[in-house]
């Protein structure tokens, strides 16, 4: 297991490309099934949950080549509709699998689904959907059974604009008889890109980016070559490092309305921000002020996944700041880890409440989960001294070349092996 060492209180200058974005890729990589013609998604970002998505498909018999950072999925000789635990409860996205298996073999058995540890994150409003669409559903030795002669189109309603029902949603309804039309979808930029591509291998799908999207079934998918969008969590993780760290960087390749709640959030801190297309410009000087107060909602509203970071940056930011998670029931665990680093924060639930404090100092923490680690890292580059962030398993997940990125803007962070 790896960890980081970082000697903290270095200004970030210079600009840094994102990667492509961990949770566009992921439902790509359950969507290369829909058809038996190969599939290649391009720039896939070095990340374990990639990885993890390319064992589950070679266990159905697929073959799945990584050509630099092309990933090309041939699933002509997919046999299996069945996806071991193990590989299930690796990472969330596993549960995409469902919809994607079920339009090529009409049947599916997995695990319920891993990931990080921030919550209940039941899968109900998935399964619901897929009853719609005429899937028979049961448990059997802790493996979910999904089977169906025929998917039809149906009227589906999410009573919440979950992420991941609205994406296994339209991979289930893809080449379902007739049209499905899905209200209250998540509107998150991850299901325009999966909508683009769908669309790509020749599907009718429409609407995504708003909350009603319809999906004509259609009864062949061709292979396609496709590059997802860049990463937004990524884009919003540099910029809050610039802001705690001071300086100025520039993080290239998202558009800045698909970060437009932190880009307000960060301005109310006192960053200067310009932004240029898909280029976002920010400067940091002096103490910055907290944020009254931060909620975190479904998109366009402040993402969850950015919370852990921004609670980060408000710890040396002058006064107080209210953080609530809406999310995620138990997303506050990095907390008494920056704690060690000397943070000022009270957690009662969903909210946390913080007091800036002049400044932080090096510890040894943990990253116990992909976003609050990226958090702990943040606090040691802003930190006075050495910390160490121990366990980087989770690090990796989500960030390709974090520390190769941090150092090229002037971080002084170390990747060290831990035997
Ligand atoms: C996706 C993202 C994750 C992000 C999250 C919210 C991927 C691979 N992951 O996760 O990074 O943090 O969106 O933006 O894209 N819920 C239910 N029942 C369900 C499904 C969800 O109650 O069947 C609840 C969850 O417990 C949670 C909320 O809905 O409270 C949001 O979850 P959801 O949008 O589904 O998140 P994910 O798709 O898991």
């Amino acid at each position: 297991m790896d960890k980081y060492m970082i000697d903290g209180g270095r200004r970030l200058f210079g600009s840094v490309r994102m990667q492509s974005a961990k949770n566009a890729v992921l439902p790509l990589f359950a969507a290369s099934i829909l058809t038996e013609q190969p599939v290649t998604i391009r720039d896939t970002p070095a990340i374990s949950d990639a990885l993890c998505m390319a064992q589950i498909l070679r266990e159905l018999g697929a073959d799945v080549r990584f050509h630099g950072s092309d990933v090309t999925i041939d699933s002509a000789n997919a046999y299996s509709h069945k996806i071991s635990s193990a590989l299930t409860k690796e990472l969330r996205s596993s549960v995409f699998m469902l919809g994607s298996l079920l339009t090529r073999f009409h049947r599916a058995r997995i695990a319920y689904p891993g990931g990080c540890d921030i919550g209940l994150r039941p899968i109900d409003l998935h399964l619901n959907a897929l009853k719609r669409l005429g899937v028979d559903i049961s448990e059997r030795d802790g493996y979910i059974l999904c089977r169906c002669d025929k998917l039809r189109g149906a009227e589906i309603l999410l009573d919440f604009p979950s992420v991941g029902a609205t994406e296994n949603i339209l991979l289930a309804a893809i080449k379902a008889e007739g049209k499905t039309v899905l209200q209250g979808a998540a509107k998150e930029p991850e299901i325009v890109d999966l909508q683009n591509f769908l669309n790509a291998m020749g599907g009718k799908v429409s609407g995504a980016g708003t909350d009603v999207i319809e999906i004509e079934g259609v009864s062949a998918l061709k292979g396609v070559a496709y590059k997802p969008a860049k990463d937004r969590i990524e884009a919003g993780t540099f910029l809050i490092a610039a802001a705690i760290c001071g300086g100025e960087i520039e993080v290239c390749g998202v558009k800045p309305e698909n970060i437009g709640s932190l880009l307000h959030k960060l301005r109310e801190n006192g960053c200067k921000i310009h932004t240029k297309n898909d280029k976002i410009r920010l400067e940091s000087n002096g103490r910055l002020k907290c944020n009254r107060r931060i909620e975190t909602l479904p998109f366009p509203g402040f993402p969850t996944d950015l919370q852990a970071q921004v609670t980060a940056l408000n710890c040396t930011c002058e006064g107080g700041a209210l953080v609530v998670e809406n999310l995620f029931e138990t997303r506050f665990k990095y907390v008494p880890e920056l704690q060690k680093m000397g943070a000022d924060i009270e957690v009662k639930g969903r909210n946390a409440f913080v007091r800036g404090v002049p400044r932080l100092h090096g510890a040894s923490v943990v990253a116990g989960d992909l976003r609050g680690g990226a958090a702990l890292v943040l606090a040691a580059l802003g930190a006075e001294g050495v910390s160490e962030v121990l366990d980087l398993s989770h690090i990796d997940r989500g960030y390709s070349d974090l520390q190769e990125k941090l150092k090229s803007l002037g971080a002084e962070i170390k990747r060290v092996r831990v035997s």
